[in-house]
C-alpha cells in the first residue's frame, strides 16, 4: 500500500475529560493538540448534561475552547450526495440529484463566544451576537478562494433585515468580493436560504456563513447527503487542522455498535488532503467508500426498505469493508506524521 507512517495519540475531552480531571479540556490535551501535525476528533455531548442546564461544567466547552485555543475559524463542511445513497434521503432524489456544496462555516466568532450570562436574579438571559470585521474577512477570502476552484458562486447567508452583526457580515463580504470578481456572489437571508436548500439544493455551490446559522444549516444539509453520518468536516485557521464528523456523540446508540463510521472515515480523508497533502491517498479513502456503497452495504442509518438484511453492518464491519476496498485501490509514496486521536466523551 502506500506504506506511510503515522504516530497516533490519544487525548482526553468533553465527559470523559471532565469524569477524569474535572475539566473539559485538561491542559494536558490542550498541549498534545498543538504539537501535533493533525487532530482527528470523535464528538462531544452526553445526556446528563443536556437534561441538566443548571450544570456549570460541561463538555461542550471542550470543544468551543479548543476552536478558539486553536484559532480554527474556518469550518469546511462539503455536503456531497454519494449516488448510491439517493434514496435514503428524505428528500426526492430528482431534486437532490447532482447537488455538491461546501460550506464554510465561522466558528470561533458570533452568539458562541459573545458575552453570556444571566441578570436580574437569573430571570433575564443573555448572549451577545458579536461579529468584528476580521474575523469575517479572513473566512470570507477562504470561502471565495474555494469558490474559485468549484462552481464560481459563492452564497453568503446572514440576517442582515434584523441584526446588526449580520449587516457588517454582509457589508464585509460585499467589500472581499470585489477582489474576486471572477466569482458570483449573493446574499441570502437564513430563513429563506434553509427553504431554498431543500428546495433547490443544486442552486448552491459554496454557502459562507457565521457560526450559529452554519450550525443549523449544515445539520439540514445532511439530508441532502443522505445521513448525518455521512458528513465530514475540516476546521482550519492559524495552526493545525481539525477533522471531525459533523454528527454528534449519539449516546442513543452509544455501546450498540451501529454507529456509521463513514463521516469519520470521510474525516479522515478530508485530514490527509488538508493538512498533509496526501491528495490521491485522500482520493483512495473516498473512492473506497463510495465502492463499499456501490457493493451495496449500508449502516442501519442509511438503510432503507429495499436493503437486504445481509448488507446491514455494524460499525465495525463496515469499517473493515472500507479497509478491504482501500487495500484493492492503494498505491504511492511514504510519509511520516502524528495525528492526535481526541475520545468520545
Ligand atoms: C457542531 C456541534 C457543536 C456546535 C456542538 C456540539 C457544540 O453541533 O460541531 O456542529 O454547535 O458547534
Ligand atoms: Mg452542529
Amino acid at each position: 500500500m502506500f506504506d506511510h507512517q503515522f504516530t497516533f495519540d490519544e487525548a482526553l475531552i468533553g465527559h470523559d475529560a471532565i469524569e477524569a480531571t474535572g475539566l473539559p479540556l485538561p491542559e494536558a490535551t490542550l498541549r498534545q493538540l498543538r504539537n501535533c501535525d493533525a487532530i482527528l476528533f470523535g464528538a462531544v455531548g452526553h445526556p446528563k448534561y443536556d437534561n441538566d442546564p443548571t450544570l456549570k461544567v460541561r463538555p461542550e466547552q471542550g470543544l468551543l475552547k479548543m476552536r478558539k485555543e486553536l484559532g480554527l475559524y474556518a469550518n469546511l463542511r462539503p455536503i456531497k450526495l454519494f449516488d448510491e445513497l439517493l434514496e435514503s434521503s428524505s428528500i426526492k432524489s430528482e431534486i437532490l440529484k447532482g447537488s455538491d456544496i461546501l460550506f464554510f462555516r465561522e466558528l470561533t466568532g458570533d452568539v458562541y463566544f459573545g458575552e453570556k450570562g444571566r441578570k436580574d436574579g437569573g430571570n433575564t438571559a443573555y448572549d451577545v451576537m458579536i461579529y468584528q470585521r476580521f474575523e469575517i474577512e479572513r473566512i470570507a477570502h477562504k470561502a471565495f478562494q474555494a469558490a474559485r476552484t468549484r462552481k464560481k458562486k459563492v452564497t453568503s447567508v446572514d440576517k442582515a433585515n434584523v441584526l446588526e452583526s449580520s449587516r457588517l457580515w454582509r457589508e464585509v463580504v460585499q467589500e472581499v468580493g470585489k477582489q474576486y470578481p471572477d466569482v458570483q456572489l449573493e446574499h441570502q437571508f437564513v430563513d429563506s436560504a434553509a427553504m431554498k436548500l431543500i428546495q433547490n439544493p443544486r442552486s448552491f455551490d459554496v454557502v459562507l456563513t457565521g457560526n450559529l446559522f452554519g450550525d443549523i444549516l449544515t445539520d439540514e444539509a445532511s439530508q441532502i447527503a443522505g445521513s448525518m453520518g455521512m458528513l465530514a468536516s475540516a476546521s482550519v485557521g492559524d495552526t493545525v487542522g481539525l477533522y471531525e464528523p459533523i454528527h454528534g456523540s449519539a449516546h442513543d446508540i452509544t455501546g450498540k455498535g451501529i454507529a456509521n463510521p463513514l463521516a469519520s472515515i470521510l474525516s479522515a480523508a478530508l485530514l490527509l488532503d488538508i493538512s498533509f497533502g496526501l491528495k490521491k491517498e485522500s482520493e483512495t479513502v473516498i473512492r473506497a467508500v463510495e465502492q463499499t456503497l456501490k457493493l451495496g452495504y449500508r449502516t442501519t442509518d442509511i438503510a432503507d426498505s429495499k436493503t437486504p438484511k445481509s448488507k446491514i453492518l455494524n460499525t465495525r464491519d463496515m469499517g473493515q469493508q472500507v479497509i478491504d476496498q482501500i487495500g484493492l485501490h492503494a498505491d504511492g509514496n511514504a510519509v511520516n506524521k502524528t495525528v492526535s486521536i481526541s475520545a468520545i466523551g
